[in-house]
């Protein structure tokens, strides 16, 4: 089975407006007509607009990094994500551990995120991974395989639209990456999850990202293994000069 390898940058809440919008040519010009992987980025809600004039004409793919679990409503300051795809993203990030640790989203309300912003037409990428503390005590298959629960939601029409990130909370934004052997079995067994809910068929080809401190320096590697279809990247997003060697690490997958 070969699975398109995928590498996308969450821009999470950094850049200006002309930063993000430089950034934004910068990638689109790298990864130019390229077939053999897909490229997506994720600036913030503001800079959607301005990235995606100045992605126009290349291959890659807008998305933004969340949104809210209802259509339209008085939810002041709440982005729909009807309102994602008027702007011309194509995907959205749900349940990223920032928005699950910080925010304090549940597996309920990510669920029923996952399940509107497939019926508004938006891909998801849905992000699991268990903090340092659940991985001491030997928890880690258990935690995924809760947070691998929100596809139950998933409909028979949107199966092709759902991507993983499995993103270990301990190696997010830390330096600190996990193994190739770490990232192959937590995303061999999050494949096995997913097939008991959507089937093996599907499972078989959805794409499962990893993420956490991946950089240039050790994406090859990472993308090496049999099951890690390619890198959710933060830190390592924002410069070209890192997330363009990160890019053409795929190729050698
Ligand atoms: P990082 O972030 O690459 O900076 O660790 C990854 C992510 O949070 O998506």
């Amino acid at each position: 089975m070969t699975r398109t390898p995928v590498i996308a940058g969450n821009w999470k809440m950094n850049l200006t407006k002309r930063k993000a919008s430089s950034l934004a040519r910068e990638v689109a010009a790298h990864h130019g007509a390229s077939t053999s992987r897909r490229c997506i980025v994720f600036p913030t809600y503001v800079h959607l607009d301005h990235v995606r004039r100045n992605l126009r004409g290349s291959g890659v793919v807008l998305g933004a990094q969340n949104c809210w679990g209802k259509k339209e409503g008085a939810f002041t300051g709440e982005i729909s994500p009807y309102m994602l795809r008027d702007m011309g993203a194509q995907l959205v990030l749900i349940g990223h551990s920032e928005r699950r640790h910080v925010f304090g989203e549940t597996d309920a309300w990510i669920a029923e995120k996952v399940k509107i912003a497939l019926k508004a037409k938006l891909e998801v990428m849905l992000c699991i991974g268990e903090t340092y503390e659940e991985r001491q005590a030997s928890k880690t298959y258990e935690v995924l395989e809760r947070q691998i629960q929100a596809l139950k939601v998933v409909q028979n029409q949107y199966v092709t639209k759902i991507s993983l990130a499995y993103e270990p909370v301990w190696a997010i934004g830390t330096g600190e990456t996990a193994t190739p052997g770490m990232a192959q079995d937590a995303h061999q067994e999050s494949r096995r999850m997913a097939s008991d809910i959507l089937g093996a068929d599907v499972a078989e080809q959805m794409p499962i990202l990893y993420g956490g401190s991946m950089k240039p320096s050790n994406a090859a590697e990472l993308l090496r293994q049999p099951d890690v279809d390619g890198g959710l990247v933060g830190g390592a997003s924002l410069s070209i000069d890192q997330f363009g060697p990160i890019l053409d690490a795929v190729s050698g997958s």
